[in-house]
C-alpha cells in the first residue's frame, strides 16, 4: 500500500464533533441500549406536506430539472427570496445580484472562508460556536481569533476586548443569533449597531449567519442584519431551510447581501459545484411562498419542550434557563460533575444512561463545562431523558 499523507491542514482539524457522537450512538445502539438522541440539531419532524409534494411533483413532470442547476441559483429562486426578505425583514435585495444559492448554509459559511481568507488573516469567531465557523478558518488555513461567550456577558461577545493589532489583521467576524450551541438571541439593537461600526472600523467582513432566524418563542422576532443601517456596506448574511422546514437532509440554503461582498463566493463556487438541484429550489419556493403557520407550530413545540427540560433540569441541580429561540438549551453542568468535563460527561451519559448530548467542548474552550442538548426527539422521550439524566446525577452526588 502506498503511504500518501493527507493535507497538514486536514490533519490540524480535530475530528468532526458529531463523527465522534455518532460513533457512540453506533456503540449505544449495538448495545442495544434504548437511545434517546439529543445530540446533533437534526430536526425529527417532517418537512411539510406542501413541500415534498412540490419535490415529487416537480421530479415527476419536470424532467428537465435533472439537468445541472444554475450555479448561482434559478431566477425563481433567487426571486422568492428577495421576495421574502422584503416580507419578513423589510429588506430589499436585488433578486439578480444579491442572492445566491446554497447546498445547505454550512457549504457556503466554509467556503465564505476559502473565497476570503489567506494564510496570514484571522477571523474573529465566538466561542463556543457552530463548529464549521472554526473548523472553515482552518480549512482555508487562516487564524482564529476566539471571543468568548461567556454567561456573565448575555453570551455576547465583547469587541472592545478584540486586540487593535489583531482587529487590523482579521477581515471575517461570524456572528450568530439566534446562537448555536448557547441558544441566545439579541434583544438590544445596540450590539447589532456596534458590530457594524467595529467592522467598518477595522474593514472586516460581517458574516451574519442567521439559521435560526425563524425559531423563536413568545413575541421575540430575530432581525435580520441588513435591518441596520450601513450593514450592507460589510456584511453577508446565510440563510437555511433546514431548521425552519425540517428539511435539513434536503441541504438548501442560500447567502445575500451586495454585489460586490457576494461575488467572491459566488466566484469560489463556481469552480466547486454546480449549485443546489433545480427541484430542491423550486421545493424552496414552494417552503417559503406556502403556508407559513408551519413555522409557528414548530417553533411552539420546540418552545414547550425547551421549557420541560429546562424545568427539569433545574430540579436536579443542572444549571439550564428559559431561552427565547433556537431547538436547543445550553446546560451548565451540576458541582458533582463540573470537574469530570463536559467530554467525559456525554460519554458516560451515552454509555450509562443512552442519552445522547453534545459536549459543550466541541464548540470551543469556553463550552467546557456545559452540554448542549437538543430538543429534537418526540415530546414523550424528554420525561424519560429526565428521569435517566436524574438518576445519573444521583449516582455522581453519592459518589462525591
Ligand atoms: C448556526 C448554524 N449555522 C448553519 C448551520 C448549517 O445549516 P445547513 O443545514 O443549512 O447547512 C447550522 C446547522 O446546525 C447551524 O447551527
Amino acid at each position: 500500500m502506498i503511504n500518501i499523507k493527507p493535507s497538514k491542514k486536514l490533519k490540524k482539524l480535530p475530528p468532526y464533533l458529531f463523527t465522534k457522537i455518532n460513533l457512540l450512538k453506533k456503540e449505544a445502539f449495538d448495545k442495544k441500549l434504548d437511545v434517546i438522541d439529543l445530540g446533533m440539531g437534526n430536526p425529527e419532524l417532517p418537512t411539510p406536506n406542501h413541500i415534498i409534494d412540490r419535490l415529487c411533483d416537480t421530479v415527476k413532470h419536470h424532467s428537465n430539472t435533472h439537468r445541472y442547476p444554475q450555479a448561482k441559483g434559478m431566477p425563481k429562486f433567487r426571486k422568492c427570496i428577495a421576495e421574502w426578505m422584503v416580507k419578513r425583514f423589510g429588506v430589499k435585495l436585488d433578486p439578480e445580484n444579491e442572492v445566491l444559492s446554497l447546498i445547505g448554509s454550512k457549504e457556503g459559511i466554509a467556503h465564505i472562508c476559502m473565497a476570503y481568507l489567506d494564510p496570514q488573516d484571522y477571523a474573529l469567531v465566538c466561542d463556543p460556536a457552530y463548529p464549521v465557523h472554526f473548523n472553515g478558518v482552518a480549512l482555508a488555513d487562516a487564524k482564529t481569533y476566539s471571543m468568548p461567550l461567556i454567561e456573565k456577558n448575555s453570551y455576547l461577545p465583547d469587541f472592545t476586548k478584540v486586540p487593535e493589532k489583531i482587529a487590523k489583521k482579521s477581515k471575517i467576524m461570524f456572528l450568530n443569533y439566534p446562537n448555536n450551541p448557547t441558544a441566545t438571541v439579541v434583544e438590544d439593537d445596540n450590539f447589532w449597531k456596534e458590530a457594524i461600526k467595529f467592522c467598518k472600523k477595522y474593514n472586516i467582513l460581517l458574516v451574519s449567519d442567521n439559521a435560526y432566524s425563524e425559531l423563536t418563542f413568545g413575541d421575540y422576532c430575530a432581525p435580520s442584519i441588513f435591518e441596520f443601517p450601513g450593514a450592507k456596506d460589510i456584511a453577508l448574511e446565510f440563510h437555511s431551510f433546514s431548521k425552519t422546514f425540517n428539511m435539513a437532509g434536503w441541504r438548501l440554503g442560500w447567502a445575500c447581501g451586495s454585489k460586490k461582498l457576494l461575488y467572491p463566493l459566488e466566484k469560489f463556487k463556481s469552480f466547486l459545484d454546480y449549485g443546489a438541484p433545480t427541484f430542491m429550489q423550486l421545493a424552496g419556493v414552494a417552503a417559503l411562498n406556502g403556508p407559513q403557520n408551519c413555522i409557528k407550530e414548530l417553533s411552539s413545540v420546540y418552545e414547550k419542550r425547551m421549557k420541560k427540560m429546562v424545568h427539569g433540569l433545574q430540579k436536579i441541580g443542572w444549571h439550564a434557563h428559559e431561552t427565547k429561540g433556537t431547538m436547543y438549551i445550553w446546560v451548565g453542568l451540576p458541582n458533582c460533575l463540573i470537574k469530570e468535563g463536559s467530554l467525559s460527561v456525554a460519554k458516560r451519559l451515552v454509555k450509562e444512561t443512552g442519552v445522547i448530548v453534545s459536549p459543550g467542548i466541541g464548540f470551543g474552550k469556553h463550552g467546557e463545562g456545559y452540554l448542549r442538548i437538543s430538543l429534537v426527539t418526540h415530546d414523550k422521550r424528554f420525561h424519560d431523558a429526565l428521569l435517566r439524566i436524574s438518576k445519573f446525577t444521583r449516582y455522581a452526588n453519592k459518589s462525591l
